[in-house]
Order: structure tokens, then sequence, then C-alpha cells
């Protein structure tokens, strides 16, 4: 073991911590990295070839690492005792009781590691953010883990992760930047170094920036913010187009076209789902309510309304669409995950469309080519023969009266739509969620179709 240069943990197994660290391991063959998790049957995935998570380019990834330098493990304290700098990436999801419940974020995970690193100690150490937290987290950290008579000392440095889900070994590749933010001390400006030092294998030293701890935690919220901002500005918009003979799809080019506001994150969609724009963006209203900036926490907030409206504006296109009564129809959705290229339901607008579906009595036939396991668990408390699980989406679709595509799936535009027609009741409707398919196509061989923020194509 002594022969690596340095032993590096991660604590937190999930979508950030394990292609992190497997990136980390595979550019830095020189040092140790040991991932470990609460969750055994997690990491007992990580060590073979069906990882828990999927992530196109990842399992080439851990493999090439995998039993060299990089390790998974469940001996929690062993691996901390051992380590010179500890990643943090457990989850922080929103609190779901008392103050704060439905904004704030919920620490008690994020508590508990930092006692389990406090009593599993032995020598100084440098403590990694890397979980998306509320500002200021990383002094209580400190506090917690200073708080002892041993004489250890703790470095706390924030480095949040700004990978994105289905793209996420290509973020961790190629990174915008890397955000480290540290202490102006001594220790801090060293433990900095530390960090800096693991990226600069692969990461160009002017793509590293440094800030204090508290711009790096507020960048990450403010990043999510941001870019949830614009999806909800577009979707706004989308809204308003649907009212006018205006095209979105025309709008966006238009605008994003302007060097000043850029193309990315314009794509209108039935909403924005994942694990973190929703999650970060409350905490940050939250964060601003706690210091009475009530106006701000407002701004941000709507934000987060306008994706809740997205998405019951969809179903409610449906719905009337389809003679004013679901109940009983089958209809199929095509993609469940909350984006394309990840098997993550974490806030898909997917569960949210299923389940109003569901309340309207639909039969909803649930389709995706990595989610289906994940959206099994999503709706087990579905009352019995609403929902079916159809990997294929040409039975899926078989017999229904309409097709929502939720998921833009690259797959899905590929689809023979003739074969799918003539396996439908009639009239057969297609709802684009994600205006993925070619409208005009569809409408020739005899669907109705509903995109997003343009003319929808009824038949007559
Ligand atoms: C998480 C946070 O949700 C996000 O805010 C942050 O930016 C990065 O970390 P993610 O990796 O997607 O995101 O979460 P998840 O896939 O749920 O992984 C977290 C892992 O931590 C789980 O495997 C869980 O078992 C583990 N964990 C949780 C611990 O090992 N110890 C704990 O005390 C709690
Ligand atoms: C996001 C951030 O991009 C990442 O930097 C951060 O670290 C974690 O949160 P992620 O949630 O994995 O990543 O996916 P992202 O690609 O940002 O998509 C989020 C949601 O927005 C998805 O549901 C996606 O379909 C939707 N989206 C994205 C749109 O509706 N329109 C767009 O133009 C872009």
């Amino acid at each position: 073991m002594r022969q690596f240069e340095k032993r590096i943990l991660c604590i937190g197994a999930g979508h950030v911590g394990g292609p992190t660290m497997a990136m980390i391991a595979a550019r830095c063959p020189q040092y140790e990295v040991t991932v470990v998790d609460i969750n055994a049957e997690r990491i007992r995935a990580w060590q073979t070839d069906n990882l828990p998570i999927y992530e196109p380019g990842l399992l080439e990834l851990v493999r090439s690492a995998r039993g060299r330098n990089l390790f998974f493990s469940t001996d929690i304290e062993e691996a901390i005792d051992d380590a010179e700098i500890i990643f943090v990436s457990v989850n922080t999801p929103t609190k779901t009781f008392g103050e704060g419940a439905g904004k704030a974020a919920d620490l008690q995970y994020w508590e508990k590691t930092a006692r389990t690193i406090l009593d599993a100690s032995r020598a100084n150490k440098i403590i990694v953010e890397k979980s998306t937290l509320p500002v200021r987290t990383a002094r209580a950290m400190e506090r917690i883990l200073n708080a002892n008579h041993r004489n250890i000392h703790f470095e706390v440095l924030s480095n949040p992760e700004f990978l994105a889900e289905g793209t996420a070994v290509e973020d961790l590749e190629s990174p915008n930047r890397v955000l480290v933010g540290s202490s102006d001390t001594p220790e801090g400006r060293a433990a900095r170094n530390a960090i800096v030092d693991i990226y600069a294998h692969w990461v160009p030293r002017e793509r590293i920036v440094t800030s204090n701890v508290w711009s790096a935690e507020l960048s990450k919220l403010a990043a999510n913010a941001f870019l949830a901002q614009r999806i909800s500005s577009i979707n706004s918009i989308s809204a308003l187009c649907e009212k006018t003979s205006a095209d979105v799809a025309e709008v966006s080019r238009a605008i994003g076209m302007d060097s000043r506001i850029g193309g990315g994150f314009l794509k209108v969609s039935v909403g924005f789902g994942g694990s973190c724009f929703r999650k970060d963006i409350l905490n940050l209203v939250y964060i601003c309510e706690s210091y009475g900036l009530d106006e701000v926490a407002r701004y941000w907030e709507s934000v987060v309304s306008i994706n809740e409206y997205q998405k019951r504006r969809f179903v409610k296109t449906m719905t009337n669409e389809m003679f004013n009564t679901v109940a009983d129809k089958r209809i199929a959705l095509l993609g469940f995950a909350f984006k394309k290229d990840t098997g993550d339901t974490r806030d898909s607008p997917a569960l949210v469309v299923a389940r109003r579906l569901i309340e309207e009595r639909a039969i909803v036939v649930i389709s995706d080519p990595k989610a289906l396991a994940n959206a099994r668990a999503d709706l087990s408390d579905a009352p019995p023969g609403r929902v079916v699980f159809e990997q294929d989406p040409y039975l899926a679709a078989r017999g229904a009266h309409a097709i929502a595509l939720l998921t833009e799936w690259d797959a899905y535009r590929a689809l023979d739509y003739e074969k799918i027609f003539d396996s439908m009741e009639k009239p057969a409707f297609v709802f684009d969620g994600r205006n993925l398919l070619d409208h005009e196509a569809l409408y020739r061989i005899g669907f109705s179709v509903f995109p997003i923020g343009k003319p929808p194509l009824k038949q007559s």
C-alpha cells in the first residue's frame, strides 16, 4: 500500500463520487483512490461490470483503474484512517420534516459523516466538500471536526462538482472549470494546492479556479439556479408561443445567437428534472429567506414554479385534446429518465406526468431503455392495474390512444412510426414533451401532433 504517493478517499459512491473518483484514479496512477459507501450493495456493484449507475464511457473508465489504484470498499473507518485527502459526496436531499421542510437541505448524513471522520482519524486530514451544500456548511463541518482534543487538524475545502448526468465522463475529462474554495491561511493554501495538484494531472491550469470557501459553495448553487432559470425562461415563452403563432424553436435559435445570451440550455421541455436543480434552487431560496432577503427568495422560487406549471400544462393539453378524458385510455410514455443517457429518475418530469395521468384514471405504459428499474420503484405505490412497464417501445404503444415522449433518447427518433401508428387506437395522438420527433412526418402518417411551444398539427 505504501508505494502510492497519496491516498485519497471518497465517502459516497453515487452519481458524483463514483465517476469523479474513477477519473482521478485513471489520470493519477500514482495515487491510491478508495471509494466507500454505507450501502454495501452499491459497493458490490461497483466491483462488478454491472455498475450501479449508467453513464456512457464509465465502465471503460472504471475498468482501466479498478484493482490497480481504484478500490471500492465498505470499511469506512479503516479507509478514513488511511487517507490524507477525503472527498465527501454523500447525498443532501431536501428536508422533509421540521424547520425548512421542503426547502432546506437535510444535513443529517453530512453531519454523521463528519462525526465518522472525526472518530476514525488519527492524523491531520484535508476534507473536501463535493456534495452541493448550503453556503457556510464547510464552517459547520470545520467546527465539528476541529472540536477534538486529540490535536488533529482538519482543513475543510469546497470543490463542487459541475458534471451533468449522461455526460459525466466527458464533463470530468474536460471540465469548463474546476473550482477549489479554501481558507486564506497557510494550512488552507497548502490544502488548496494539494487539491489543485490532483486535477492538474489532466485539466489545464487556467481552468482550475480558486476562491474562498463560501464563494465556491455559493457558485455551485448559483450555477444550477442560472441554468434552471434559462430552461424556465424558455419554457415560459413556450406557453406564449402556443397561444400565438410563434414557434419556440425559432425564438430560441434567434435569441441564442446573441453572443451575450448564448445558445445553451434554451431547449424547451416538459420541465427540468434531476437530483439537483429543484433541490439547489430551493436551498438558495431558503438561505435567502433566512437572511431576510424575501424578494431574492421569491425571484428564484419562481424558477421552480414555472417548472411545476410546465409539467401541469403538458398533462392538461393531453387531457383537453383527448376529448377531455383519458379515463381507461392506454397512454404510452416514451422515456422516464429525467434526461437521455441516464437511468436516473430523481425528480423526473415523467414521474409527475405519470402520476397526474393515473389520477385521471388512465392506464399508463412506461417505456425507457435504462430507467425501468427506477421507474418501478418510483411508482410502487400506484393503484394496481394502472401502470404497465414495457421496455419495447413498439409493445408499449400497441393499443394506446396516445404517445407522450418525455425523455429525448436518440433511439426514439429512429422508431418506425408507421408501424406504431398502425398498432394504435384511432385517432392517435403524439405529445412531444421534448420536441424531438419529426412532427410533419408524424402528421403525414396520420397522427395528431402536439409539440411544445409550436402550433399543433391536428388531423381534421
Ligand atoms: C450527491 C448530492 O445529492 C448532490 O447534492 C451533490 O452535489 C453530490 O452528491 P449523487 O452522487 O447524485 O449526489 O447522490 P447519490 O447517487 O445518492 O449518492 C450518494 C451516496 O452517498 C449514496 O450511494 C449513499 O449510499 C452514500 N451515503 C449517504 C453514504 O455513504 N453515507 C451517508 O451517510 C449517506
Ligand atoms: C445539472 C448541472 O448541469 C450540473 O452542472 C450540476 O453539477 C448538476 O445539475 P444534471 O441535473 O445532471 O446536471 O443534468 P442537466 O443536463 O443540467 O439537465 C437537467 C434537466 O434540465 C434535465 O431534465 C434536462 O432534460 C433539462 N433541460 C436541460 C431542459 O429541459 N432544457 C435544456 O435546454 C437543458
